[in-house]
C-alpha cells in the first residue's frame, strides 16, 4: 500500500521532529528532509500530498523570507510556512507550543488543505517493511546482532516474520549484561519464536581482555572493538551471508536543530559494527521514532518487558563495575542491580523512572556483622528522568523503598556492606559514573 506522505522541510528547527511526531499522531505519514530536497527526489517518494517549511529559531531573521525552489512551487503541493520565533515574517504561521494545539492546527493543514488520509498505521507498516524486505533480500540470507535492547528485538521479530529461516541472529553475551537479559533473549528467540540463534558465551574472554584495566576510556573502547572482534568471527562462519541487519531508528538519521539546514546526516554503522563485511545494509525501523519501535514490538508479539526495556548502555554493566572488573564485584552489581529491578516492578516504579540502575566503586568500607567486623564494598543507587539523556534530574524515592532495596541488597548480595543513594543531577554528574 502506498501511504499519504506531508515533508517537513527543514531549515534548521528543533522542532522538525515535533511536528513530524505530531502528523504521524493524526494518522498520516511525515518525514523530515533538508529545505532543499528537489522535485525530483520529492516526486520519487510517491503521495505526497503536501510540504511544512519549517524555519525554526536558528534560521528566520527578523522577518527575512524564506521559500521553497520554484522547481518544487511548480509541483503545486500545499504549502505551510512555519516560524517558531517571536518575530513573524509575513505570511507564516506560528505554531502554538502546546502540542494539543499544533496537533489540532496541524490537523486543519494536513486534512483540510492538503487531503491527506489517515492510512499510517503500525499494521500497515508492518506490512509494507514485511513486503520491502522480501523484495530486497530475495532468496539471500540476513545476518543480524541480536543484544537483546529493544532496536535490534523488534528487527529481529520484523525480520522473522519476513524471512523466517532466512535470519540468522547472533547473540553475544559479553558477560556484563543484566542478570536474566541473555536468558530471556534464548527464550524469546530461540524457544518461542524460533529463529536461528546463535548464543555466544564471550564472557571470559571479555573480562580477561579487562583484566587489570582501570580506565573508563580504555575499558569502554576494549568492549567495543572486542565486541566487533567477536561478532566478526561468527560472521565468518555463515560464509555466503550478503545481507547484515541494523536496528537503526529515525532520531539516528534525523538530526534537528543544525544551523546549516542539512538535517539527514550519514548513519552508516550506527551500530558500532563494521562496514568492510561488505553487506548490504537492512533497515528495516530506519522510519520509526523510538515510541513507535515499541509499539512495533508489541504488534509483533514481543513481551512487554523486552519492548519497554530501560536503556542500558553497550558497554553495559561494565561501566557500572567502576575502575578495573574483578568478578566478585560484577557479581555483587549483578545481584544488587536485579534486587533494584523486582523492587521497582513491585512498587511500580519501574515505568515511572526512565533510568535506575545500581554502581560499585572500587573502595571498601568498615562495616560489623554479627558482632564481627566487616571490609566490604558499597552499592550505589542511581534512579534518574531525562527526557533526552542530556540533562537529568534525579527521582525522589520513597523512604520505603530505598528501605527494602537496602534492607534486601545488605542480606542478599554478597561482599557488600553499605548502600548509598546518588542524588547528584546531570551536569554537573552524568547518568553513568563511567
Ligand atoms: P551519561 O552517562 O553520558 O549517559 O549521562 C547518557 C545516557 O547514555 C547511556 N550511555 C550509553 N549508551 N553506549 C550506549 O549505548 C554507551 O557507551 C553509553 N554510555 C552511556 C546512559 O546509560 C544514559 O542513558
Amino acid at each position: 500500500m502506498k501511504q499519504d506522505i506531508v515533508l517537513v522541510l527543514d531549515l534548521g528547527s528543533e522542532e522538525n521532529t515535533r511536528i513530524a511526531r505530531a502528523i504521524r499522531g493524526l494518522g498520516v505519514y511525515s518525514e523530515i528532509h533538508p529545505h532543499d530536497l528537489s522535485a525530483a527526489e520529492i516526486g520519487g517518494m510517491g503521495n505526497v500530498k503536501g510540504i511544512i517549511l519549517n524555519g525554526g529559531r536558528n534560521n528566520i531573521v527578523d522577518g527575512a523570507a524564506i521559500d521553497i525552489s520554484p522547481e518544487v512551487a511548480g509541483m503545486g503541493l500545499p504549502v505551510l510556512a512555519v516560524c517558531h520565533t517571536g518575530v513573524r515574517p509575513r505570511d507564516m504561521e506560528r505554531f502554538s507550543d502546546d502540542d494539543a494545539a499544533l496537533a489540532r492546527e496541524l490537523e486543519s493543514f494536513v486534512f483540510g488543505v492538503c487531503g491527506a488520509e489517515r492510512n499510517w498505521n503500525m499494521r500497515n507498516f508492518i506490512h509494507d517493511q514485511v513486503e520491502l524486505v522480501r523484495r530486497e533480500v530475495g532468496d539471500g540470507r540476513v545476518l543480524l546482532a541480536l543484544s537483546g535492547g529493544v532496536d535490534s528485538s523488534v528487527v529481529a521479530a520484523l525480520l522473522l516474520r519476513a524471512i523466517g529461516g532466512r535470519l540468522e541472529c547472533v547473540h553475544v553475551n559479553h558477560g556484563l549484561m543484566r542478570k536474566g537479559e541473555s536468558e530471556q533473549v534464548l527464550e524469546v528467540f530461540r524457544n518461542r519464536l524460533k529463529a536461528n540463534l546463535t548464543y555466544v558465551d564471550a564472557g571470559e574472554r571479555f573480562l580477561s581482555r579487562l583484566s587489570g584495566v582501570g580506565d573508563p576510556e580504555r575499558k569502554r573502547k576494549i568492549i567495543g572493538e572486542e565486541f566487533i572482534r567477536v561478532f566478526e568471527e561468527e560472521a565468518e562462519r555463515f560464509d555466503g551471508i550478503e545481507f547484515l541487519a541494523q536496528g537503526t531508528i529515525y532520531p539516528d538519521i534525523v538530526e534537528s536543530g543544525t544551523k546549516t539546514a542539512k538535517t539527514v546526516k550519514s548513519h552508516h554503522n550506527v551500530g558500532g559494527l563494521p562496514m568492510d563485511m561488505k553487506m548490504k545494509l537492512v533497515e528495516p525501523i530506519k522510519q520509526l521514532f523510538k515510541d513507535e519501535v515499541r509499539e512495533c514490538g508489541l504488534e509483533l508479539g514481543l513481551p512487554r518487558s523486552m519492548v519497554f526495556r530501560q536503556p542500558f548502555p553497550g558497554p553495559g554493566l561494565g561501566v557500572r563495575c567502576l575502575g578495573a572488573i574483578t568478578p566478585e564485584r560484577l557479581e555483587a552489581l549483578r545481584e544488587s542491580d536485579a534486587v533494584l529491578r523486582e523492587e521497582f516492578e513491585a512498587a511500580g516504579y519501574d515505568t515511572k523512572v526512565w533510568q535506575y540502575f545500581t554502581v560499585i566503586p572500587e573502595f571498601k568500607s568498615v562495616g560489623v556483622r554479627e558482632g564481627v567486623r566487616s571490609f566490604d564494598y558499597p552499592v550505589i543507587i542511581r534512579a534518574v528522568n531525562t527526557v533526552d539523556a542530556m540533562t537529568a534530574s534525579v527521582e525522589r524515592l520513597p523512604w520505603e523503598l530505598l528501605d527494602r532495596i537496602t534492607d534486601r541488597v545488605l542480606s542478599e548480595v554478597k561482599g557488600v556492606n553499605r548502600v548509598l543513594y546518588d542524588i547528584s543531577p546531570k551536569p554537573p554528574a552524568t547518568i553513568e559514573w563511567e
